[in-house]
């Protein structure tokens, strides 16, 4: 059969996507990237904002058109929207075929043979735990390979649908981690990202309770991934600020291979709405751990993800997010307008903060985060940097382009051993408000 995957959201939801696509490849199907060619069509979709649900059910309700002149097209829905929704989409979209919850998208091969059969709409979204094995070990190769760790997610956080969509959270074993990063790197990866709604705490067994001092199972994953030779970087997001004891912190440090970087995600500077959000930290302990780990890794970057219009967030409250943004000097940061989810906890309350003033914070945000970009690449100019080569530069055939391990792109002129994956040291001599350009030294 000839198959077509579309997926929105996450990573965790691209990464869910490959491993469909291989698991399909390896029982003999075709993977297509045309909606025309297809005998199948799977959307992998996102409940996170209910822009993420309208985007995903516009496309969707687009292909009747196309099961019009093709009858025989199967389509079918995956992924935390249709685990939030079930039946119900049958319901909305009568051209729909089947439904697979998150907790069943190990089982897409079989379905599909199921529906071409018997051609009887489903839906299927029973929880089942062998989704973390079943999803794992499929892997599509190359020199950048994500690994998912954890599933699912138990912080509850007022605002947030995932742990309703995802479910319970559960970790991989070590082993199992270990021997699927060590079959990557024999295939060829160079850099693992390690995938998880709260990576940090893996093998803590669904305790949300930060460990105690000197315990950490994530530390000491990173430290087995750390003795696998040929394995150049390890990258992982996102962590929970409460999460880096000292025993993490510790790893972090020594590592020569995981990098200084740090996705944070912070969502308020305000300790009343942090409270409401049911974050369990305040302003203050989330900034005094950025002090520590700066403390500990001199040129850590941090990204993070934040929320502006919470039910109920006020000007000053607002006011505190941006000085936090500031002070912590985010180089990436991912600003979103609340979205009331229904089921959640924060979707009781009303949605009080109006559009105009969401956009108003959410550009005031994007205007900070353009300005300390700018000013943290000026910077850097003259500084010759190493970075992980990833391929010619989307935008000029004639330019490669690396990552730092901060994180940050630079674009450089290739020379004749440039080669994907490999560490190269570059030293920048142009920089503008958005890009850093280089020379291979
Ligand atoms: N597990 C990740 C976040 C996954 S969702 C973490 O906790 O780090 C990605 C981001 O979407 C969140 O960090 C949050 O900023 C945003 N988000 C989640 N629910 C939202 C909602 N209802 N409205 C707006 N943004 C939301
Ligand atoms: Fe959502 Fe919070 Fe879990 Fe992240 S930690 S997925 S924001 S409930
Ligand atoms: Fe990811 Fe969206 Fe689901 S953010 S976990 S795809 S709700």
């Amino acid at each position: 059969m000839k198959v077509y995957i579309k997926t929105y959201g996450c990573q965790m939801n691209e990464r869910d996507s490959d491993a469909m696509a291989s698991q399909l490849k390896a029982q003999g199907h075709e993977i297509v990237f045309s909606e025309e060619e297809a005998d199948a069509l799977i959307f992998n979709t996102c409940s996170v904002r209910d822009a993420a649900e309208r985007k995903a059910k516009g496309k969707i309700g687009y292909m009747k058109k196309l099961k019009a002149v093709k009858p025989g097209l199967i389509i079918g829905v995956a992924g935390c929207m249709a685990q939030r929704l079930g039946d119900k989409l049958l319901e909305e979209l009568p051209h729909l075929d089947f439904v697979l919850g998150t907790g069943q998208l190990h089982t897409l091969p079989e379905k599909l043979e199921k529906i071409s059969a018997e051609r009887e709409r489903f839906s299927e979204t029973t929880p089942s735990p062998d989704v973390l094995t079943g999803m794992s070990g499929h892997f599509s190769g190359g020199w950048h390979a994500e690994i998912a760790i954890t599933r699912g997610c138990n912080r509850f956080c007022s605002y947030c649908i995932v742990p309703y969509v995802r479910g319970r959270e559960i970790s991989r074993s070590l082993e199992d981690v270990i021997n699927e990063a060590k079959t990557l790197v024999a295939n060829g990866t160079k850099e693992i990202l390690l995938l998880g709604q709260n990576v940090a705490a893996y093998g803590l067994n669904g305790d949300t309770r930060p460990p105690a001092a000197g315990y950490s199972p994530f530390a000491e994953l990173l430290d087995e991934l750390d003795k696998i030779d040929g394995l150049l970087r390890i990258r992982y997001t996102s962590p929970y600020v409460t999460y880096f004891n000292d025993r993490l912190i510790e790893t972090l440090a020594r590592s020569k291979k995981v990098c200084h970087n740090i996705h944070l995600p912070l969502q308020s500077g305000s300790d009343r709405v942090l409270r409401e959000m049911n974050r369990q930290y305040t302003r203050e302990s989330y900034l005094a751990k950025v002090a520590e780990l700066k403390a500990a890794i001199p040129d850590i970057t941090f990204s993070t993800d934040v929320i502006v219009g919470f039910p109920g967030e006020t000007d000053e409250d607002f006011a505190m997010t941006r000085e936090v943004m500031n002070q912590v000097d985010y180089a990436q940061s991912f600003v979103f307008k609340y979205s009331p989810r229904p089921g959640a906890k924060s979707a009781e309350r009303e949605d009080s903060v109006p559009e105009e003033v969401k956009e108003e914070r959410n550009q005031i945000l994007l205007g900070d985060l353009a300005a300390r970009v700018e000013k943290r690449l000026a910077a850097m100019k003259n500084q010759t940097v190493e970075v992980l080569v990833e391929g010619v530069s989307p935008r000029n055939p004639e330019r490669w382009s690396g990552r730092t391990g901060t994180n940050i792109m630079v674009h450089f002129e290739p020379d004749e051993k440039i080669e994907q994956g490999t560490l190269r040291n570059v030293e920048i001599v142009q920089t503008n408000p958005v890009s850093l350009f280089g020379k291979l030294v």
